[in-house]
C-alpha cells in the first residue's frame, strides 16, 4: 500500500479570511461539501478570533454547527487566545490550531501580544486541551521569513518548537506565512529540527507567493513530513498587500503527491469541481498550476 499524505484544506479559513466580501455561511458549507466529495478529510474550518479583526470569520460557530459529523473527517478551528478556545469548544470543535508568530513584530501585528505573552496563554490553552481531550497543533507563523523582520533564523524555530512541544503541543505546523522560504532554507531547517524530533511531529503550511511552495512541500516529504496545508484553487492572499499570494493550491499539491505514488485520498475531478464552487462563492478566478492540464482532459469543458 502506498504511503498516506494528509492534505489539510485551509481554504475556508486562510483562503477566505481576507476576502473583502462576506461569504454567507451556507456558501462556505457548500464549499466544504464539494471538498469532502473530492475526498478531502481534514479541514481548517474557521477561526475564533475577533470579528472586528477578521469579519469574514464572524460566523465560525455557525459554520461548525452546519458541518456533518463524519467518521474519518477532521475539522480544525484556529484560535489565538483563551476566549477563542472557549468559543471553539462551545461550538463543538474537537481540534484546535494555535497560531504563534515567532517574531515580535508579526505576533504583535497579528494578535497584539508579545511572543512570550502568547506563549504563556497558549501554555494554559494546551493544559486545557489535555483536560478537555481536544487535539491540538501549534502553528509557528513566519517560520521562514517575517514581512517586518526578514529571514527567520532556524534557531528561533527550534527554540519555539521546543517550548511549544514541552508545553504540550501535539504537533508543530511550520508556516511560511508570506511564501518567502527557499528550498535550501527548508532543507536546512528540517534537517535541524529532525535532529531533535521525529517528522511525525511536523506539518508544513506553505504559501506560493514566490512559486516555491511545491518544492518546499517535496523537500518536506523527503524528510518524512506527511501533513500539508493547502487551499483549493490557491485561494487566499491579501488584496491590500500586492504580491502576497494564497496557500499552495490543493490540486497542485495533491497532483504532485499522487504522481509520486503517495495516497492523498483525493480525486482530481472532484477538486476541479470544488475549484468551481470556490470561484462561484468568491467571484474570483482560481486554479493551481495544474489547472490547464486537468482542463485539457475534461472533454465536457470545451
Ligand atoms: N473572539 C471574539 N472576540 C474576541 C476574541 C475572540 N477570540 N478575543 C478578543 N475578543 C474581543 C474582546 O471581547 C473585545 O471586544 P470589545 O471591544 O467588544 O470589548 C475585543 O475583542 C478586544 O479584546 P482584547 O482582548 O483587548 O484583544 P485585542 O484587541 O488585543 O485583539 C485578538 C487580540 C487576538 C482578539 C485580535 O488581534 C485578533 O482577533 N486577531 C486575529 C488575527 C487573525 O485571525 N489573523 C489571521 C490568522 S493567523
Ligand atoms: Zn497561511
Amino acid at each position: 500500500m502506498s504511503e498516506k499524505i494528509v492534505i489539510n484544506e485551509v481554504g475556508l479559513r486562510d483562503g477566505l479570511q481576507m476576502q473583502p466580501v462576506f461569504v454567507p455561511t451556507a456558501r462556505k458549507l457548500e464549499l466544504a461539501r464539494a471538498l469532502r466529495e473530492a475526498g478531502i478529510h481534514s479541514f481548517e474550518v474557521s477561526s475564533f478570533v475577533s470579528p472586528k479583526a477578521v469579519p469574514q470569520m464572524a460566523d465560525a460557530a455557525d459554520v461548525f454547527a452546519g458541518l456533518p459529523a463524519l467518521a474519518g473527517v477532521d475539522y480544525w478551528a484556529l484560535v489565538a487566545n483563551e476566549k477563542g478556545y472557549e468559543r471553539a469548544i462551545e461550538a463543538g470543535a474537537g481540534k484546535v490550531g494555535l497560531v504563534l508568530s515567532v517574531t515580535e513584530t508579526m505576533n504583535r501585528r497579528n494578535i497584539n501580544k508579545s511572543v512570550d505573552e502568547s506563549a504563556a496563554e497558549y501554555t494554559r490553552i494546551l493544559d486545557r486541551c489535555a483536560r478537555d481531550r481536544v487535539q491540538n497543533r501549534v502553528y509557528l507563523a513566519v517560520a521562514f521569513a517575517c514581512p517586518y523582520e526578514g529571514k527567520t533564523p532556524a534557531e528561533t524555530v527550534v527554540e519555539w518548537t521546543d517550548r511549544m512541544l514541552t508545553a504540550g503541543a501535539g504537533e508543530i505546523a511550520l508556516a511560511d506565512t508570506i511564501g518567502a522560504g527557499a528550498p535550501a532554507q527548508c532543507e536546512d531547517l528540517l534537517a535541524l529540527l529532525l535532529r531533535h524530533w521525529p517528522a511525525e511531529r511536523f506539518a508544513l503550511h506553505l504559501h506560493d507567493t514566490r512559486a516555491m511552495a511545491l518544492t518546499l512541500a517535496w523537500i518536506g516529504a523527503q524528510h518524512g513530513v506527511r501533513k500539508f496545508d493547502s487551499s483549493i484553487g490557491g485561494l487566499g492572499g491579501c488584496p491590500f498587500a500586492p504580491g502576497a499570494a494564497g496557500n499552495v493550491a490543493t490540486e497542485d499539491l495533491a497532483f504532485m503527491f499522487e504522481a509520486s505514488g503517495f495516497d492523498t485520498g483525493v480525486d482530481m475531478a472532484g477538486l476541479r469541481r470544488a475549484v468551481g464552487v470556490a470561484e462561484a462563492i468568491t467571484g474570483l478566478t482560481l486554479g493551481g498550476r495544474v489547472t490547464r492540464f486537468l482542463q485539457s482532459r475534461e472533454p465536457d469543458t470545451h
